[in-house]
């Protein structure tokens, strides 16, 4: 790249500038740092009740959600404590306007941050929506490198929908069997089909019938495979933020009981549309509007 770049690359980069000078000077007021510091690591879990090797942020799979305001910088120091593996992640749906060379996608805006060394994203989220963030090395993500964003509008300004509270789902599909062997299977000549997923999970839990986990260690009482529960108070409407971060399946959400009123979607608002169930594929996300307004005597299932 030239770094002093003719009188027309200096003339489109001035606009630019004053631009960033201006909202840096009146977005001062209010806009907030975020942190978060991240260690990276494999870890055995059972998030459908069967062991395997996850990758795990902080000990969790999937990560912390990022709550920010549109506006506000996010700062994450991400320790790579994968010790054979490069590491990268990627914001997605984050624009990253000024900031490219933290959009994490390894080989193309970054080099990966190798085994033990720290890499700081900083970027600011400038758009209120859904977004998630996953790994962009190799199979990582579907290993268990991911987590959502959430945006809010900044303050003062009110959104074109009204709820009373706003929680986070994602979704995701799940594979007993490694990423290595996942992935030698799929890049050989021979090639070889991954298959089916063996569960999908709900906010990183599923449900396996441990009967047919072979000699896999699976047990149906490990609390890392109880059932997500959100708890709801009746006549209140809840703000479900919802993510999909498959690695191979379209999934299908649905509330038992329950119609979901689609709001948001990919982080532009959408004119509000009711639907029983929400087709949902890898990369999207949605805001949907749920009454709790049945009988409060009983529970009521989510399902993908
Ligand atoms: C390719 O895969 C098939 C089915 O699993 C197997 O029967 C065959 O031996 C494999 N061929 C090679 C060259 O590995
Ligand atoms: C679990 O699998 C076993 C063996 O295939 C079967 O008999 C049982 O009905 C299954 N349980 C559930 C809850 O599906």
């Amino acid at each position: 790249m030239d770094l002093w770049p003719g009188g027309v690359g200096l003339a489109a980069k001035l606009p630019l500038l004053f631009f960033l000078i201006i909202s840096a000077t009146t977005g001062s007021v209010r806009a907030k740092i975020h942190y978060q510091k991240w260690e990276v690591a494999y870890q055995f879990k059972s998030p459908d009740c069967f062991q395997k090797l996850a990758i795990t942020i902080n000990g969790r799979t999937p990560g912390p959600t990022i709550i920010a305001e549109q506006g506000d910088t996010v700062v994450i120091d991400v320790k790579n404590a994968l010790l054979t593996e490069n590491l990268a992640i990627h914001w997605h749906g984050i624009r990253q306007i000024g900031t490219p060379w933290f959009d994490g996608t390894e080989g193309v805006t970054q080099c990966p941050v190798v085994p033990r060394d720290t890499f700081t994203y900083r970027f600011v989220v400038d758009r209120s929506g859904t977004y998630m963030y996953h790994a962009h090395y190799e199979m990582q993500r579907s290993a268990g490198l991911y987590g959502l964003i959430r945006v809010l509008p900044p303050a003062g300004v009110v959104e074109p929908f009204i709820y009373d509270y706003d929680r986070s789902i994602i979704l995701n599909d799940w594979w007993h069997q490694n990423t290595y062997e996942q992935a030698v299977g799929l890049n050989s000549k021979n090639f070889t089909w991954v298959g089916e997923p063996q569960s999908l999970l709900i906010n990183g839990r599923g449900k396996f019938n441990c009967s047919n986990a072979g000699s896999g260690v699976c047990h149906p009482t490990n609390p890392e495979c109880s059932p997500y529960v959100l708890t709801v108070i009746p006549g209140k409407t809840y703000r479900l933020q919802i993510a999909s971060i498959t690695s191979l399946s379209a999934l299908n959400f649905e509330v038992e009981g329950h119609n979901l009123m689609v709001v948001e979607v990919d982080g532009h608002y959408v004119k509000p549309f009711m639907v029983k169930n929400l087709n949902i594929y890898s990369g999207e996300t949605y805001s949907v509007l749920l009454k709790a307004e049945q009988d409060p005597s009983r529970n009521y299932w989510a399902a993908v």
